[in-house]
């Protein structure tokens, strides 16, 4: 689509700086990714709770919620994956701009998707989480029964059965492994990492 007669204007708008300093934060975008059922949303409602208990002003952006609102129209195809990236990407640095730590929970499942995330919200402020547990971890829990279903045949392009899903390479993110831990360990040790990046001189 053209850009032609569009005209952003951003030099008249309050900096994020303004927006941080009001809340006595630095914002931050928390990107959790893993399989569906390796315990994502559960982290990540976990860690805000800890935030918001500090005193920091927190927004969590979760998988479940963004499709049945901004990204209904969209599926599990790659496109639509990358497209249901791309738009949480973009809100993310909204979030971000206005001072938000934000918590964004999706299962993620490509690197080129988390690369574009990392882009789009920027380099600086763009932690990787990886929420680690294998595929048969994720069936035997089926929170959600989606795992039984995809078994049956009831869930076309299921992440990590017949739609891939790639595990982090290198030191790209922080690994928080709920297979050998408890979500509430890996909540605290996540929280840790996070109010050491928010957290302002006073
Ligand atoms: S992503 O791949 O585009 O990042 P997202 O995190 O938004 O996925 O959505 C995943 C959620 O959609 C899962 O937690 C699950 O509840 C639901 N879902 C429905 N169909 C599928 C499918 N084919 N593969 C994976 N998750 C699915």
């Amino acid at each position: 689509m053209s850009q032609d007669n569009i005209h952003p204007v951003f030099d008249r708008l309050l900096g994020r700086g303004d927006k941080e300093k009001l809340l006595g934060q630095k914002s931050l975008v928390v990107w959790l990714y893993g399989l569906s059922g390796s315990g994502k949303s559960t982290v990540a409602n976990l860690v805000e709770r800890a935030l918001h208990a500090e005193g920091f002003m927190t927004q969590i952006l979760d998988g479940d919620n963004i499709r049945s609102g901004l990204n209904q129209n969209l599926g599990f195809s790659d496109e639509d994956r990358l497209e249901n990236i791309r738009r949480i990407s973009e809100v993310a640095r909204l979030f971000k701009d206005a001072g938000v730590v934000t918590i964004a929970s999706f299962i993620t499942p490509k690197r080129e998707l988390r690369e574009m995330a990392r882009e789009i919200v920027g380099e600086d402020d763009f932690l990787e989480v990886y929420v680690k547990a294998s595929f048969a971890e994720c069936a035997r829990r089926d929170v959600k029964g989606l795992y039984a279903k995809a078994a049956q045949g009831g869930v076309k392009q299921f992440t990590g059965k017949d739609s891939g899903f790639e595990e982090p390479v290198g030191d790209r993110a922080l690994v928080l492994d709920t297979e050998s831990e408890s979500a509430e360990d890996s909540a605290r040790a996540l929280s840790a990492v996070i109010l050491d990046r928010i957290r302002i001189e006073k």
